[in-house]
């Protein structure tokens, strides 16, 4: 509890995303008055306040090809093997960082931030970890988490700490391996060394087959979260692979996942995205529906090429073996540059089992109010319910010192406030006080009726 609240107060990263946003609202002023959309992924994606990404693999940093599309296109890094565990701790307390530092340290040269894939993963295991189990492979697993994360402190933004623990199928229960044997609490055990490691990375759980709101691999993991963000385990992000095949293709109700995790109040990521034969409509939707969530924070695809892909077979990716875009590219960046800066997203209420979402939500809508030298007022309206609730999000560190129309209750980090409909109209306000950051607004997370 205490150590979750600490992560969202934690004032080093707000401040930095503050400035960090400063300047991208300032070169947004600047692009908009000159009406140029954004020219490359990242361009664009960035004046939307995401990132946009790639897998890279260590082995193609040397084809000037290859490096010149990266460079270009992306600012955002996933290293696509080099900081698994057989890569980085190839024999027990032997680490070995080669690869991963090249990867790293191209991307920060480039401006680009990175994402460390991953902590813990029941596969690419190194040969003797595969053969461990118990208290011992408990301590190991711990021990590779703390080294590693160690290790990059300060040069990754966000940690894959655990990677696709949840089983496929009817059960919505956890994957059987050998970090699963040692005792179900692995998985929070993990994130809070990875905190304990590095306080400052953004901690993620990081699944594939968990995009369609309805499956019950997609509630066992939204419930594992709600009850990490319940009791303060550190974690602050949810990656939805979406690696879409024949077999998974993307479902109507995306959107829906996205903002059903984003209402527990932690970010979501699309982090390994391939469709096969990357059909443009689907890539369209994929990116419009992140632009539609506040907490969407970007897409990273899993590689560069159609012959870069672990699939390459699907041609799944953006741009073909000779590096020319695709049509599924020119669809994305048209989405990315019409998409809205400040979006509120499709609330929706998530149910606390496998039953699918209810229908009761309702739509509530934002309108700015008088803004005085170190607060303003908000004013929300609600539409399609005559008794609803609205859960709402404050950047630390501003603070709503009142209240009308409403009924107010509040978490424990004091960032997120739920009003309730008390008979006094469909329309409730607020003030909030800057404290010194006067660019952040509130974001409506959800809207329940009834
Ligand atoms: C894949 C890599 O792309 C391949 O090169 C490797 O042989 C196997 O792993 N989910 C993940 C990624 O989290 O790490 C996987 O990457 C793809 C599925």
């Amino acid at each position: 509890m205490t150590v979750n609240a600490g992560r969202r107060a934690a004032p080093r990263r707000a401040v930095l995303a503050g400035a960090a946003g400063l300047l991208t609202a300032v070169l947004v002023v600047g692009l908009t008055t000159a009406a140029q959309a954004g020219t490359t992924l990242g361009a664009s994606a960035a004046e939307k306040g995401r990132f946009f990404g790639t897998a890279v693999a260590a082995s193609r940093l040397s084809d000037s090809a290859y490096t010149t599309i990266l460079n270009r296109e992306f600012n955002q890094v996933t290293p696509e093997n080099e900081m698994k565990i057989d890569a980085t701790e190839p024999n027990q307390n032997q680490f070995s960082y080669g690869n991963a530092d090249r990867i790293v340290s191209h991307a920060r040269s480039n401006g680009m931030q990175v994402r460390g894939h991953t902590l813990a993963w029941h596969s690419q295991q190194p040969g003797w970890m595969q053969n461990m189990s118990g208290s011992t492979l408990r301590n190991a697993m711990l021990n590779h988490v703390t080294q590693v994360a160690t290790h990059f402190r300060g040069q990754v933004t966000w940690w894959d700490v655990v990677n696709e623990a949840f089983a496929d199928g009817s059960g919505g229960g956890r994957r059987d391996s050998n970090l699963q044997r040692t005792g179900n609490d692995w998985i929070e055990a993990a994130f809070r060394a990875a905190d304990a490691a590095d306080p400052n990375a953004q901690l993620c759980y990081n699944d594939y087959n968990i995009d369609n709101w309805t499956d019950a691999k997609t509630q066992g993991v939204y419930r594992m979260v709600q009850d990490f963000t319940s009791r303060g385990v550190p974690i602050d992000c949810v990656g939805l692979q979406s690696h879409f095949t024949g077999g998974s293709n993307y479902p109507g109700n995306y959107r829906t996942t996205l903002s059903s995790f984003a209402a527990l109040g932690v970010d979501v990521h699309i982090t390994e995205l391939d469709i096969r034969n990357a059909p443009v409509d689907a890539y369209r939707n994929v990116t419009n529906d992140c632009l539609a969530v506040a907490r969407c924070k970007g897409i990273t695809v899993w590689g560069i090429r159609d012959s870069d892909s672990w699939r390459s077979g699907e041609s799944p990716l953006l741009f073909n073996g000779s590096g020319q875009k695709k049509s599924a590219y020119d669809a994305v960046l048209t989405a990315l540059n019409n998409g809205t800066s400040q979006p509120t997203g499709t609330p929706t209420t998530p149910p606390p089992t496998t039953t699918p979402p209810p229908s009761g939500s309702c739509t509530a809508s934002i309108t700015p109010g008088t803004v005085w030298g170190d607060r303003y007022n908000t004013s929300v309206d609600v539409a399609g319910a005559g008794t609803w609730s609205v859960v709402v999000a404050i950047t630390s560190p501003q603070k709503i010192s009142s209240t009308w129309n409403g009924s107010p209750t509040w978490d424990s980090s004091g960032n997120r406030m739920t009003m309730r409909s008390n008979g006094s109209g469909n329309t409730f306000g607020f003030t909030t006080m800057t404290n010194g950051n006067s660019s952040a607004r509130p974001q409506i997370v959800s809207c329940s009726a009834g």
